[in-house]
Order: C-alpha cells, then sequence, then structure tokens
C-alpha cells in the first residue's frame, strides 16, 4: 500500500492507495465519531462495515444529473433523521458524482463535519476523490455551487477499478493521459498501484501548493476546456455521448493543436499528445458535430465570468500555463489542424 499525504492549511490527510482497503476505511474514521452515514449508489458493489457504529446507507441516483441541489436536500434530511451530529462522520463510496454530492453535504451540514472518500471509480481515484472540490451543477452549467471542503481521508483500491464497464475505465484513462503532461512520466497501467499513486502524488502537490485554484491548481484542468465543451455536447445530443475521460483525452489533443496554432509548440509535441492518446487506447479523432460556433456557444460563460476566453496551454519547454484572451479564429483553425492531422 502506498501512502500521499495532502498537504492544504487545515492540516494534511493521507491518501492510500493499494489493493483489498476496503476493510481499512473504519480506521480512518475520526475516532470520535458515534455514527456513520455511507453516501453511495446501487451500481456501486461492495458494502463498507462500521460495527458497532450505528451505520446508515444512502443511495444517489446513478448519472452526473444526481449533482443538484434537490438531491443535496433530500441528502441532509436522512442525514439530519439518522441523527448524524457535529462529530460523526459521512464515507462517500463511489465515483466523483458521490464524492461532490457527499462532500458537499458533509460541508454545510453543521456547517461542516468530516467524511471520508472511498473511490471506486479511476477518474476519482487520480482527480474528483482529492483536493476537496464539492458541489452541484445548475441548469446553466456544471459543478457552479459547491465549496472547498477537504476529506479526511482518500481510499483508492485498485481492485474496485475491476468492477468498471469498459468505457467507465477508459474515462479514468483520459483523466490519467492529462497527468503525463503534468510530469507524472509514462504511466503504466500494468501497474495500477504505482501508476494511479503517481497521478496523486501530483495532484496533491498542485491542492497544496493552490489549495482555492487561484492560478497553479488551474493546470489541473489541462484538456478541460474543450473537454468540457465536448462533454456538454454530447450530453446536449448534437454529438454521440462521451465520458468525462473521453471528453478529456479529445480535449488534450486540441489543446496541443491551438498551441500549434499559437506559434507556442512544434509538430514533435502534437505528436507525443497523440502518442499518450493512443497508449490509453483513447480517441483523438474529433466528432464533426464539435464546430468552432458550438464550441464558442458554450464557452460564452467562461468568457462572461472571466472576461475572455481562457485554455491551459503547453510551450516550448514543456510547461503548461493558462492563457486568456483565445478567439474564435483561433478556435476554428485549432479544429481544422486537428481535422486534417496526417495520422501516422
Ligand atoms: N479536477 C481538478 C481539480 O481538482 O482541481
Amino acid at each position: 500500500m502506498n501512502k500521499v499525504m495532502v498537504e492544504v492549511p487545515g492540516g494534511a490527510y493521507p491518501v492510500l492507495i493499494g489493493e483489498n482497503l476496503l476493510g481499512s476505511v473504519e480506521s480512518l474514521l475520526p475516532p470520535d465519531a458515534r455514527r456513520v452515514v455511507v453516501v453511495t449508489q446501487e451500481s456501486v458493489p461492495y458494502a463498507l462495515d462500521f460495527a458497532p457504529r450505528p451505520s446508515k446507507v444512502l443511495l444517489v441516483p446513478p448519472t452526473e444529473a444526481a449533482k443538484k441541489l434537490e438531491v443535496v436536500q433530500d441528502l441532509l434530511e436522512e442525514v439530519a433523521a439518522f441523527g448524524l451530529s457535529r462529530s460523526d462522520a459521512i464515507v462517500a463510496l463511489g465515483g466523483g458524482v458521490v464524492s461532490d454530492l457527499a462532500g458537499f453535504v458533509a460541508s454545510i451540514y453543521f456547517r461542516g463535519i468530516r467524511y471520508v472518500n472511498v473511490a471506486t471509480t479511476l477518474l476519482s481515484q487520480v482527480d474528483a476523490a482529492i483536493g476537496g472540490k464539492t458541489g452541484v451543477n445548475l441548469s446553466t452549467g456544471k459543478n457552479l455551487v459547491g465549496t472547498f471542503w477537504q476529506p479526511s481521508a482518500v481510499v483508492c483500491d485498485v481492485e474496485t477499478l475491476s468492477s468498471l464497464a469498459d468505457r467507465e475505465l477508459s474515462s479514468g484513462f483520459g483523466e490519467m493521459a492529462k497527468y503525463e503532461f503534468l510530469g507524472s512520466g509514462k504511466l503504466d497501467m500494468s501497474d495500477m498501484v504505482g501508476s494511479v499513486t503517481r497521478c496523486v502524488q501530483i495532484k496533491a502537490r498542485y491542492v497544496a501548493g493552490d489549495e482555492r485554484e487561484g492560478a497553479e491548481r488551474a493546470m489541473l484542468n489541462y484538456g478541460h476546456t474543450m473537454g468540457h465543451a465536448i462533454e456538454a455536447l454530447g450530453i446536449s445530443g448534437a454529438i454521440g455521448y462521451l465520458y468525462h475521460g473521453e471528453a478529456v483525452a479529445l480535449g488534450l489533443v486540441f489543446a496541443a493543436h491551438l498551441a500549434l496554432v499559437l506559434g507556442r509548440i512544434d509538430v514533435e509535441e502534437v505528436e507525443r499528445h497523440y502518442e499518450v492518446v493512443d497508449r490509453f487506447a483513447l480517441s483523438s479523432v474529433l466528432p464533426s458535430g464539435v464546430t468552432a460556433d458550438a464550441v464558442m456557444a458554450y464557452l460564452a460563460r467562461d468568457k462572461k465570468a472571466r472576461g475572455s476566453i481562457t485554455f491551459v496551454l503547453a510551450d516550448r519547454l514543456g510547461s503548461l500555463e493558462v492563457v486568456s484572451g483565445i478567439s474564435g479564429s483561433e478556435i476554428q483553425r485549432a479544429i481544422e489542424s486537428m481535422r486534417s492531422w496526417p495520422r501516422k
């Protein structure tokens, strides 16, 4: 088992990565927690034992559509009815939807109680469960309401990944691929404990350096500006549905083309993006419904919030930075570059 500490201003917490770890979750609860609520989903095929502490399992709906205030209200009512006190704890057992909801509830119930994330998806193990971002969506966009509320501990049992559907696992690989541009070195899918640990170490470093996402933590969003736009197009039905990590993989390749169009990187670096995405067996073919107009329409909200359209982009030294003021015509040129790229 590997342990990575996330050093945040409110106190450090451990992320445990290994096999057969579900039995140790109980020992990670705060010792003074007398009652436990587990938030999970019907599709998560695991149960946790907290005896002799009384515990209650609350199920949330299966998809991203569960991330809404009505579900938070229901969870809060149930948590209160179960009599969870200020010193008790919530355990999130599942992927990012579960940890976003359970963490949000933990952050506002009694103005904040403790919670432990038990991440059972790859996406969650390398990203969502770590770093304390919690929240829900509004009809106008994803994650528009939320808090920064760090868990007391995170458990990443890689054995739970065997229960994932193929595309769900691939989606995690999309998020994992991102870390190869953040300094992880080549990640080896046959060594999941080692590879998840490398990703967690990098995530922990960015979170420790910039818990509230001033600037540095934004690098974790590499591939995500276009990734989120593509994901939204999938949800709207304009293109076929894509999982988050599948959209991020396309977003990584797109970011390389945008950097190329802006003269920030050369063709070898673009090829490296393809090599990484190919190695994780993810598609780098932009669906035809991804047009500059559709992307600009999605990014209009970002533009309003930040004053201009912003991407995380690579430069020739291999480092990433936030670049603002990206125009529709630059996005158009990058899309054209990606569509006409000669694949070897
Ligand atoms: N998912 C990016 C972050 O946690 O900052």
